[in-house]
């Protein structure tokens, strides 16, 4: 696709999604209440689970004041533990059981927790809650998704998986924590992989259903502030506040290459998209940058087999 095609995609863009069933996560906040709130304004029915049910619920009162008649189910779902994620897919399961979902967008995230945090299951807390809780979700809600064209799984990424590097003798942060440009740079460069690697098992598979991922260069949202203790490291703090006037976005625009990802007839099987502007930071979506490291098909393959040890899950394809 060239870069053009993609210039001017806005929220009036999203073709009618009347008659599909959305699911998202981290909807509540940011870019995934943004993109939650086109894909319903669209028709989309939406599925939108937060780590509690008032938080679930207090979007869905935000949405519907926007889009009276709005066909939205709350649920209750953290990424960060395994046993939560299984107890979300089944309740999924029960209320939309069979071929249901047309699509999922893996939108939650967290960044640069500022000290090391294991989770329940004694991961990295960056690591569970950006990729193992959303590879076991992909696996577990695979088989609701219906087999046709146009059904796709969306993974968000950021620009900073160029500056990751799976360390698999350091995927927890065991050996070092860095929080920024190491765990979550990690995290979001295996999301990307992700992405990368279940279009190919899709393609192999002769499969309709189409990966594709984007990332929102600089949104300002809850991202910034909501690390579990609320402190970003001192450096961060202050390339962002250079860098905020100059070059970030809304969340609404920053939604726009997860919107290109999830609805553009243009967005192609496995296509990877993010802000057109300097260093993919704001701007319209056109195909992003992806990083060597996520073309290493070894690399996808020995993480992939990694990431099911580590949440239980045969993935099968
Ligand atoms: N904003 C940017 O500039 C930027 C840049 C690159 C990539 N991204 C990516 O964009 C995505 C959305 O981020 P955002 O900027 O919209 O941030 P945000 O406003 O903080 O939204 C993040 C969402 O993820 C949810 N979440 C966090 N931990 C979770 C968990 N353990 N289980 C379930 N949900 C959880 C949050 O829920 P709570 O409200 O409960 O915390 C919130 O709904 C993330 O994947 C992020 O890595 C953002």
């Amino acid at each position: 696709m060239s870069t053009n095609t993609a210039t001017l995609f806005t929220a009036n863009d999203v073709p009618s999604q009347q008659g599909r069933r959305v699911l998202i996560t981290g909807a509540n906040s940011g870019i995934g209440y943004e993109a939650a709130l086109e894909l319903a304004r669209r028709g989309a029915e939406v599925i939108l689970p937060a780590r509690s049910m008032s938080k679930a619920n207090d979007a869905i009162s935000r949405i519907v004041r926007e889009v009276p008649g709005a066909r939205l189910t709350p649920g209750i779902l953290d990424l960060a533990s395994l046993a939560s994620v299984r107890a979300f897919a089944a309740f999924v399961g029960e209320k939309f059981p069979g071929e249901s979902l047309d699509l999922l967008i893996n939108n939650a995230g967290v960044m640069a927790v500022p000290a090391r945090e294991l989770t329940v299951d004694g991961y990295e807390r960056q690591f569970a809650t950006n990729y193992l809780g959303p590879f076991l979700l992909t696996a577990l809600l695979y088989p609701h998704l219906r087999r046709k064209r146009g059904t796709r799984i969306v993974t968000v990424s950021s620009g900073v998986s160029n500056q990751g590097k799976i360390e698999f003798d350091n995927l927890q942060s065991e050996r070092l924590y860095k929080p920024m440009f190491g765990a979550y740079s990690q995290s979001k460069l295996a999301d990307l992989i992700f992405q990368l690697e279940l279009q190919r098992r899709l393609s192999a598979a002769g499969s309709p259903i189409a990966s594709t991922g984007g990332h929102p260069g600089y949104a300002i949202t809850n991202l910034q502030t909501s690390g579990p203790a609320g402190v970003m490291p001192l450096g961060f703090r202050i390339v962002s506040t250079i860098l905020k006037p100059l070059a970030s976005q809304d969340a609404a625009h920053g939604a726009l290459p997860t919107l290109f990802a999830a609805a553009s007839p243009l967005a192609t099987p496995g296509g990877y998209y993010g802000p057109s502007g300097f260093q993919e930071l704001k701007g319209y979506p056109v195909p992003a940058k992806i990083a060597p490291a996520a073309k290493d098909l070894d690399l996808a393959k020995r993480l992939w087999s990694e990431t099911e040890r580590l949440t239980g899950v045969n993935f099968a394809v």
